[in-house]
């Protein structure tokens, strides 16, 4: 098969990781002329910008461009497909989504079905039902059409290359063990370091909200489901038929009384009246010498995934962690009892935004 000379890429998302995305782009379109690439399509929730002819959309303004200039609103996805798969004879077209729309991962299939190679940093399509799981990678295989997720967990560490390697290898994946999220990592780093005393639960949580860490309702990560997403789809690249990211226990950080109080504020607000929970479970750990965390694992022989608090020694490189950082483990059979680590920044649009950026060199690659 030839390789295209020419790829058009529809670009879905324009707000964090999608404005880095775009910037690495522009630079990569000038590093690496060939294959020729075409930025024709790009959109946030409200606008969208392209050409029925597929003219170039001047990459490094596009996004200044989107949001300035009177643009109308995005077609209905089943158009965009239509308008990706029709490119010009002899050339490929590429869907990058930046969003963390269930709509847009729920249409990966037609996309793929179509030609169209996906790539994308949201969690949402590989960590929900089985079936959209299924339907995805089945549309892939049967058009030859590429699809990489890199950033959909661990932001751009090299998680999901990694797990993917293991397994095509011929290794024998039996535990993975991790703290997923930069929010909670951040969290539990101050509130219960390895030095020291920590602050109080409420204050931790405050903090970190002011300093940009947290969702704006933080109940939206110490509920867990963010980490649960990132563990189902490691779970099932390890071979685990994982139903979706409610299917194994996830522990709530959420005081159940808070659970239904209106607004993110409120929560805040209320959250200091149940500091002695938190207290107690940090005490517990300390008096047997160890500092809790909330992790991920995955027990492969066993079948087993669960999210939760745990106890773990100082020493401990999961204890160990610094700031808002990811730590992901895996325990194989080639490895043995030394696992391979991966750690560094999971959160931020740069390192995210390069997780995409590579998913694109490969599709190139291979296209
Ligand atoms: N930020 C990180 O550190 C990080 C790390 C790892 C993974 N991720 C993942 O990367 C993705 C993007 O994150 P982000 O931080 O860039 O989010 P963000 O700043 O909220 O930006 C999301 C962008 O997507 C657009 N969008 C949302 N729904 C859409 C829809 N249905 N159709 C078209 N456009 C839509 C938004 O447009 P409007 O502004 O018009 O709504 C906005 O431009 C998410 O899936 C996130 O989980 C992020």
């Amino acid at each position: 098969m030839a390789s295209a000379k020419t790829v058009y890429i529809g670009i879905i998302g324009a707000g964090g990781v999608g404005k880095c995305f775009i910037n690495q782009l522009a630079q990569l379109a000038v590093r690496r002329p060939a294959p020729k690439l075409v930025l024709c399509y790009i959109a946030t929730s409200k606008k969208s910008l392209y050409h029925a002819d597929y003219k170039p959309i001047d990459i490094a303004s596009s996004v200044h461009e989107l949001t300035t200039a009177s643009v109308g609103a995005p077609p209905a996805l089943p158009e965009l497909v239509k308008y990706l798969s029709s490119v010009p004879a002899g050339a490929k077209s590429i869907l990058i989504d930046n969003t963390s729309s269930q709509d847009v991962a729920e249409s990966y299939p037609l996309f793929l079905r179509k030609g169209v190679s996906v790539i994308t940093a949201n969690k949402k399509a590989f960590s929900d039902s089985y079936q959209l799981w299924q339907d995805i990678f089945s549309a892939a295989a049967e058009s030859g059409a590429k699809v990489y997720h890199e950033s959909s967990c661990g932001a751009g560490l090299p998680v999901i290359s990694t797990i993917n390697e293991l397994v095509a290898t011929g290794d024998e994946v039996t535990r993975i063990e991790g703290v997923f999220s930069g929010t909670m990592s951040f969290l539990f780093n101050s509130f219960a370091p390895t030095e020291g005393s920590g602050g109080k639960w409420s204050a931790e949580v405050k903090k970190a909200k002011e300093l940009g860490y947290t969702e704006p309702d933080p109940r939206d990560d110490l509920n867990g489901l963010d980490v649960a997403r990132k563990l189902t789809i490691l779970a099932r690249l390890a071979g685990l038929k994982v139903e979706s990211p409610t299917s194994f226990p996830v522990e709530s950080l959420i005081p159940k009384e808070l659970e239904s109080v209106a607004s993110g504020d409120e929560f805040l607000e209320k959250l200091p009246e149940f500091d002695a929970q938190m207290e107690e479970v940090k005490t517990t750990a300390e008096k047997e010498g160890k500092v809790v965390r909330f992790v991920g694992s995955i027990d492969v022989p066993a079948g087993k995934v669960k999210v939760g608090l745990e106890k773990f020694d100082r020493s401990h490189p999961i204890a160990a962690l610094k700031g808002s950082d990811n730590i992901i483990s895996f325990y194989t059979k080639r490895y043995g009892s030394n696992p391979l680590i991966i750690q560094g920044a999971g959160a931020g649009g740069e390192v995210t935004a390069m997780g995409v950026t590579g998913d694109l060199l490969k599709v190139l690659s291979q296209i």
